[in-house]
Protein backbone atom coordinates (compact mmCIF):
# COMPACT_ATOMS: atom_id res chain seq x y z
CA UNK A 1 0.00 0.00 0.00
CA UNK A 2 1.28 3.59 -1.09
CA UNK A 3 0.73 6.12 1.75
CA UNK A 4 -1.32 9.07 0.99
CA UNK A 5 0.81 12.33 0.45
CA UNK A 6 0.52 14.21 3.98
CA UNK A 7 -0.81 17.87 3.43
CA UNK A 8 1.35 20.94 4.73
CA UNK A 9 -1.31 21.27 7.20
CA UNK A 10 -0.73 17.80 8.62
CA UNK A 11 2.35 17.75 8.99
CA UNK A 12 2.14 21.05 11.16
CA UNK A 13 -0.14 19.32 13.01
CA UNK A 14 2.56 16.93 13.78
CA UNK A 15 5.25 18.78 13.98
CA UNK A 16 4.00 20.84 16.48
CA UNK A 17 2.23 17.49 18.80
CA UNK A 18 5.55 15.89 18.81
CA UNK A 19 7.49 19.23 20.03
CA UNK A 20 4.80 19.93 22.75
CA UNK A 21 5.46 16.11 23.97
CA UNK A 22 8.88 15.87 23.41
CA UNK A 23 10.93 18.71 22.59
CA UNK A 24 11.69 17.27 19.36
CA UNK A 25 11.90 19.35 16.45
CA UNK A 26 10.88 17.77 13.12
CA UNK A 27 11.73 20.35 10.47
CA UNK A 28 10.57 21.30 6.91
CA UNK A 29 13.32 19.11 5.55
CA UNK A 30 12.38 15.49 7.38
CA UNK A 31 8.88 15.86 6.06
CA UNK A 32 9.59 13.03 3.95
CA UNK A 33 11.05 11.09 6.64
CA UNK A 34 8.26 11.93 9.54
CA UNK A 35 5.48 10.88 6.47
CA UNK A 36 7.68 7.53 5.85
CA UNK A 37 7.61 6.92 9.75
CA UNK A 38 3.82 8.04 10.25
CA UNK A 39 2.40 5.70 7.60
CA UNK A 40 4.37 2.44 8.54
CA UNK A 41 2.33 3.16 11.96
CA UNK A 42 -0.83 3.61 10.89
CA UNK A 43 -0.05 0.78 8.34
CA UNK A 44 0.57 -1.56 11.72
CA UNK A 45 -2.57 -0.16 13.50
CA UNK A 46 -4.99 -0.44 9.74
CA UNK A 47 -5.69 3.07 10.64
CA UNK A 48 -6.47 4.99 6.93
CA UNK A 49 -6.07 8.67 7.11
CA UNK A 50 -3.53 11.21 8.83
CA UNK A 51 -5.98 13.18 11.08
CA UNK A 52 -7.53 9.91 12.18
CA UNK A 53 -3.70 8.71 13.27
CA UNK A 54 -3.12 12.52 14.48
CA UNK A 55 -6.61 12.29 16.89
CA UNK A 56 -5.94 8.87 18.11
CA UNK A 57 -2.25 10.07 19.78
CA UNK A 58 -3.27 13.55 20.42
CA UNK A 59 -5.83 11.86 23.14
CA UNK A 60 -3.57 8.74 23.75
CA UNK A 61 -1.71 7.42 27.07
CA UNK A 62 1.89 6.64 26.91
CA UNK A 63 0.78 3.42 25.34
CA UNK A 64 -0.71 4.97 22.32
CA UNK A 65 2.37 7.08 22.13
CA UNK A 66 4.77 4.23 23.00
CA UNK A 67 5.78 2.51 19.40
CA UNK A 68 5.52 5.74 17.39
CA UNK A 69 8.34 7.52 19.83
CA UNK A 70 10.28 4.52 19.42
CA UNK A 71 10.11 4.94 15.72
CA UNK A 72 10.60 8.90 15.75
CA UNK A 73 13.56 9.13 17.65
CA UNK A 74 17.18 7.88 16.63
CA UNK A 75 18.78 5.30 18.85
CA UNK A 76 22.20 5.39 17.58
CA UNK A 77 24.68 4.51 20.39
CA UNK A 78 27.76 1.92 21.12
CA UNK A 79 29.98 1.17 24.01
CA UNK A 80 32.44 4.18 25.03
CA UNK A 81 30.80 6.17 22.51
CA UNK A 82 32.71 9.31 22.25
CA UNK A 83 35.90 7.91 24.10
CA UNK A 84 37.33 10.46 25.53
CA UNK A 85 34.41 11.48 28.16
CA UNK A 86 35.26 7.83 29.40
CA UNK A 87 39.11 8.39 29.33
CA UNK A 88 38.15 12.13 31.08
CA UNK A 89 36.56 10.32 33.84
CA UNK A 90 39.32 7.56 34.65
CA UNK A 91 42.28 10.24 34.56
CA UNK A 92 40.32 12.98 36.82
CA UNK A 93 37.99 10.82 39.22
CA UNK A 94 40.68 12.16 42.39
CA UNK A 95 40.07 15.72 40.76
CA UNK A 96 36.08 14.84 40.49
CA UNK A 97 36.13 13.66 44.17
CA UNK A 98 38.22 16.59 45.63
CA UNK A 99 35.52 19.29 43.81
CA UNK A 100 32.23 17.55 44.67
CA UNK A 101 33.36 16.23 48.31
CA UNK A 102 29.53 15.00 48.64
CA UNK A 103 30.61 11.71 46.85
CA UNK A 104 32.84 11.12 49.79
CA UNK A 105 30.73 12.14 52.29
CA UNK A 106 27.54 9.62 51.28
CA UNK A 107 30.04 6.89 50.02
CA UNK A 108 27.78 6.70 47.23
CA UNK A 109 28.17 8.79 43.33
CA UNK A 110 25.47 9.19 41.50
CA UNK A 111 25.11 9.32 37.66
CA UNK A 112 22.44 10.18 35.26
CA UNK A 113 22.62 8.38 31.64
CA UNK A 114 19.67 10.79 30.70
CA UNK A 115 19.07 9.74 26.91
CA UNK A 116 20.27 6.14 27.31
CA UNK A 117 18.68 4.37 24.62
CA UNK A 118 19.86 0.72 24.38
CA UNK A 119 21.90 0.63 27.49
CA UNK A 120 25.16 0.94 26.12
CA UNK A 121 26.44 4.30 27.84
CA UNK A 122 24.94 3.89 31.00
CA UNK A 123 26.80 0.53 31.03
CA UNK A 124 30.09 2.39 29.81
CA UNK A 125 29.81 4.59 32.63
CA UNK A 126 29.12 1.75 35.05
CA UNK A 127 32.17 0.12 34.38
CA UNK A 128 34.21 3.17 34.31
CA UNK A 129 33.46 4.67 37.55
CA UNK A 130 33.39 1.29 38.90
CA UNK A 131 36.93 0.89 37.91
CA UNK A 132 37.84 4.31 38.97
CA UNK A 133 36.41 4.23 42.45
CA UNK A 134 37.42 3.12 45.89
CA UNK A 135 35.08 -0.10 45.87
CA UNK A 136 33.48 1.19 49.07
CA UNK A 137 31.85 3.75 47.31
CA UNK A 138 28.47 2.61 45.39
CA UNK A 139 27.31 3.15 42.11
CA UNK A 140 24.10 4.40 41.40
CA UNK A 141 23.46 5.05 37.52
CA UNK A 142 19.82 6.14 36.35
CA UNK A 143 19.64 5.76 32.60
CA UNK A 144 16.26 6.63 31.22
CA UNK A 145 14.64 7.55 27.97
CA UNK A 146 11.71 8.02 26.18
CA UNK A 147 11.34 5.06 23.92
CA UNK A 148 10.35 1.88 25.77
CA UNK A 149 11.25 -0.32 23.31
CA UNK A 150 15.33 0.66 23.77
CA UNK A 151 14.45 0.64 27.58
CA UNK A 152 13.52 -2.88 27.26
CA UNK A 153 16.35 -4.08 25.27
CA UNK A 154 19.08 -1.83 27.80
CA UNK A 155 17.43 -3.26 30.59
CA UNK A 156 17.81 -7.33 29.00
CA UNK A 157 21.73 -6.36 29.30
CA UNK A 158 22.42 -8.50 25.75
CA UNK A 159 24.38 -7.15 22.75
CA UNK A 160 25.62 -8.62 19.83
CA UNK A 161 28.99 -10.00 19.93
CA UNK A 162 29.91 -7.23 17.45
CA UNK A 163 30.26 -4.98 20.57
CA UNK A 164 33.78 -6.34 20.74
CA UNK A 165 34.37 -3.76 18.13
CA UNK A 166 34.31 -0.68 21.17
CA UNK A 167 34.72 -2.96 24.44
CA UNK A 168 37.69 -3.71 25.41
CA UNK A 169 38.56 -7.45 26.58
CA UNK A 170 39.43 -6.73 29.91
CA UNK A 171 35.38 -5.13 30.57
CA UNK A 172 34.00 -8.16 27.88
CA UNK A 173 35.41 -10.59 30.43
CA UNK A 174 34.88 -8.51 33.80
CA UNK A 175 31.52 -7.33 33.65
CA UNK A 176 29.52 -9.39 30.58
CA UNK A 177 29.03 -13.31 30.42
CA UNK A 178 28.56 -15.00 26.91
CA UNK A 179 25.02 -16.26 26.18
CA UNK A 180 23.60 -16.94 22.89
CA UNK A 181 26.26 -15.98 20.39
CA UNK A 182 26.46 -12.41 22.07
CA UNK A 183 27.60 -10.78 25.42
CA UNK A 184 25.14 -10.19 28.54
CA UNK A 185 26.34 -8.06 31.29
CA UNK A 186 26.58 -9.69 34.76
CA UNK A 187 24.10 -9.26 37.15
CA UNK A 188 26.53 -7.48 39.60
CA UNK A 189 26.89 -4.21 36.92
CA UNK A 190 23.08 -4.67 35.93
CA UNK A 191 22.13 -4.13 39.72
CA UNK A 192 23.79 -0.53 39.50
CA UNK A 193 21.78 0.47 36.92
CA UNK A 194 17.85 1.37 37.02
CA UNK A 195 16.17 2.17 33.65
CA UNK A 196 13.23 4.35 33.80
CA UNK A 197 11.24 6.33 31.04
CA UNK A 198 11.45 9.79 31.37
CA UNK A 199 11.15 12.60 29.07
CA UNK A 200 13.54 15.34 29.07
CA UNK A 201 10.80 17.71 28.06
CA UNK A 202 9.04 17.23 31.71
CA UNK A 203 9.57 18.75 35.07
CA UNK A 204 12.65 17.23 36.82
CA UNK A 205 10.85 15.80 39.57
CA UNK A 206 14.47 14.27 41.29
CA UNK A 207 14.51 14.68 44.80
CA UNK A 208 18.46 14.03 45.01
CA UNK A 209 21.06 15.18 42.97
CA UNK A 210 23.34 13.63 40.52
CA UNK A 211 27.50 13.88 40.67
CA UNK A 212 27.47 13.08 36.80
CA UNK A 213 25.12 13.83 34.13
CA UNK A 214 25.47 12.53 30.46
CA UNK A 215 23.19 14.45 28.33
CA UNK A 216 24.51 13.10 24.79
CA UNK A 217 23.34 13.43 21.48
CA UNK A 218 19.78 14.05 22.41
CA UNK A 219 19.69 17.74 22.42
CA UNK A 220 20.55 18.51 18.71
CA UNK A 221 17.19 17.01 17.74
CA UNK A 222 15.93 19.67 20.66
CA UNK A 223 15.24 23.56 19.59
CA UNK A 224 17.05 26.31 20.71
CA UNK A 225 14.04 27.42 23.75
CA UNK A 226 13.90 23.66 24.59
CA UNK A 227 17.51 22.93 25.13
CA UNK A 228 17.94 26.47 26.86
CA UNK A 229 15.13 25.10 29.35
CA UNK A 230 16.72 21.69 29.46
CA UNK A 231 20.34 23.62 30.40
CA UNK A 232 18.30 25.37 33.92
CA UNK A 233 16.98 21.97 34.75
CA UNK A 234 20.20 19.88 34.29
CA UNK A 235 22.02 22.55 36.24
CA UNK A 236 19.38 22.27 39.14
CA UNK A 237 20.12 18.47 39.80
CA UNK A 238 23.89 19.19 39.60
CA UNK A 239 25.78 19.93 42.71
CA UNK A 240 29.07 22.70 42.55
CA UNK A 241 32.19 20.43 40.80
CA UNK A 242 29.08 18.10 39.07
CA UNK A 243 29.94 17.18 35.69
CA UNK A 244 28.19 17.30 32.30
CA UNK A 245 29.27 15.80 29.38
CA UNK A 246 27.37 16.32 26.16
CA UNK A 247 27.53 15.23 22.65
CA UNK A 248 30.24 15.88 20.20
CA UNK A 249 27.98 17.94 17.93
CA UNK A 250 26.69 19.40 20.11
CA UNK A 251 27.49 22.73 22.19
CA UNK A 252 26.76 25.32 24.75
CA UNK A 253 28.25 28.42 22.83
CA UNK A 254 25.53 31.12 23.42
CA UNK A 255 23.28 29.61 25.67
CA UNK A 256 22.88 31.48 29.42
CA UNK A 257 24.01 28.70 31.62
CA UNK A 258 25.49 27.77 35.03
CA UNK A 259 28.35 25.75 34.11
CA UNK A 260 32.24 25.94 33.67
CA UNK A 261 33.62 24.94 30.48
CA UNK A 262 36.28 22.42 31.34
CA UNK A 263 37.46 20.94 28.13
CA UNK A 264 34.63 20.69 24.46
CA UNK A 265 31.74 19.23 25.29
CA UNK A 266 32.74 18.39 28.81
CA UNK A 267 31.36 21.20 31.98
CA UNK A 268 31.48 21.35 35.53
CA UNK A 269 29.18 22.75 37.65
C1 LIG B 1 21.03 9.11 19.42
S1 LIG B 1 20.42 8.43 20.90
C2 LIG B 1 21.73 8.85 22.01
C3 LIG B 1 22.13 7.71 22.92
C4 LIG B 1 23.33 8.00 23.84
N1 LIG B 1 23.08 9.13 24.70
C5 LIG B 1 24.57 8.24 23.04
O1 LIG B 1 25.05 9.36 22.95
O2 LIG B 1 25.10 7.26 22.48
C6 LIG B 1 19.14 9.60 21.34
C7 LIG B 1 18.16 9.08 22.36
O3 LIG B 1 17.42 10.20 22.87
C8 LIG B 1 16.12 9.75 23.19
N2 LIG B 1 15.21 10.91 23.31
C9 LIG B 1 14.70 11.69 22.33
N3 LIG B 1 13.89 12.63 22.85
C10 LIG B 1 13.90 12.46 24.20
C11 LIG B 1 13.25 13.11 25.27
N4 LIG B 1 12.41 14.14 25.08
N5 LIG B 1 13.49 12.66 26.53
C12 LIG B 1 14.33 11.61 26.74
N6 LIG B 1 14.95 10.94 25.76
C13 LIG B 1 14.74 11.36 24.50
C14 LIG B 1 15.79 8.82 22.03
O4 LIG B 1 14.74 7.94 22.33
C15 LIG B 1 17.13 8.12 21.80
O5 LIG B 1 17.21 6.88 22.44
Amino acid sequence: MIAPRMSDRQFLQFQELIYKRFGILYKEEKKDMLQAKISRQMRSLGVESYDDYLEAIRGGDDENWSSFVDDITIHTTNFFRERNHFDYLRKNMDALLRNNPLVRQRFEIRAWSSACSTGEEAYSLAMVLREALDERISLKILATDVSRGSLARAAAGWYRSEIRKDAEPYFLQKYFSREDGGFRVNESLRRCVRFRFFNLAEHFPFRNVFDVIFCRNVMIYFSPEMQQALLGKMARVLPPGGLLFIGHSESLIGKQHRFQYVQPTIYMR
